[in-house]
């Protein structure tokens, strides 16, 4: 029998990475304040970024498939996020935010975020390759994104938590979205409420 090897502390005295995986916790109460667009870029960059000439992105993607799509709905409306663009399409100039928070149980970190972000699913895209492992393949990936996203907040000096319990088709309806799309994940993100 061997006794454990202790491993090196991580370095936390800037933001790191491992300064950010040290303070991520899950935050639930924001304060009113919105994000600027800086802050909006770099969340949905760090989700789905392309980060290479082919497309590649900063999540991994089986077969680079990228069978993700990412909304994000602040008071300004409703947006698709363009990877390669780099960019937001807009869906509604409705704040969707309070429908968001019906949908999902009525929880109020949804209604109080600057900015709500959901990862959706098209699992067919991932199937064309990869048949009937594409289920679990999609859901993988929504775990890298949301987990690229949820760090990339605390990096920012926000909030974050991520939020599975809602009525998948209430979003759907919500949100208008397109056949085949299935809603996975949500993450709610803002400036933390002074405690
Ligand atoms: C798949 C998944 C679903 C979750 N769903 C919710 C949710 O619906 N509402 C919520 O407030 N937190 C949700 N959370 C956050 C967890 O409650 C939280 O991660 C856990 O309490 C640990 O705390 P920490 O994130 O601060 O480390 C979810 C986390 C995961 C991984």
């Amino acid at each position: 029998m061997t006794d454990p090897i202790p491993l090196p502390r991580p370095d936390v005295a800037s933001m790191s990475l491992n300064a950010a995986l040290a303070r991520r916790r899950s935050v639930r109460e924001f304060s009113s304040q919105a994000l600027s667009a800086e802050q909006l870029g770099a969340l949905c960059w760090a989700a789905q970024g392309v980060t290479h000439p082919w497309g590649l992105r900063t999540a991994p993607s089986a077969g680079a498939l990228y069978p993700l799509e990412l909304y994000v709905a602040t008071a300004e409306g409703a947006f698709r996020y363009l990877p390669r663009e780099h960019a937001l399409w807009r869906l509604t100039g409705e704040d969707l935010r309070p429908g968001i928070c019906r949908a999902a149980l009525g929880q109020d970190s949804i209604r109080q975020s600057a900015a709500t972000f959901l990862f959706c699913g098209v699992t067919e895209r991932t199937a064309s390759k990869y048949g009937q492992r594409a289920g679990r393949y999609v859901l993988l990936e929504a775990g890298h994104a949301a987990q690229n996203l949820l760090l990339e907040a605390v990096a920012l000096g926000l909030g974050a938590v991520p939020i599975g319990a809602f009525y998948d088709r209430q979003l759907r309806l919500l949100l208008d979205l397109r056949s085949g799309e299935a809603p996975l994940y949500l993450v709610a993100v803002g400036f933390p409420a002074r405690s």
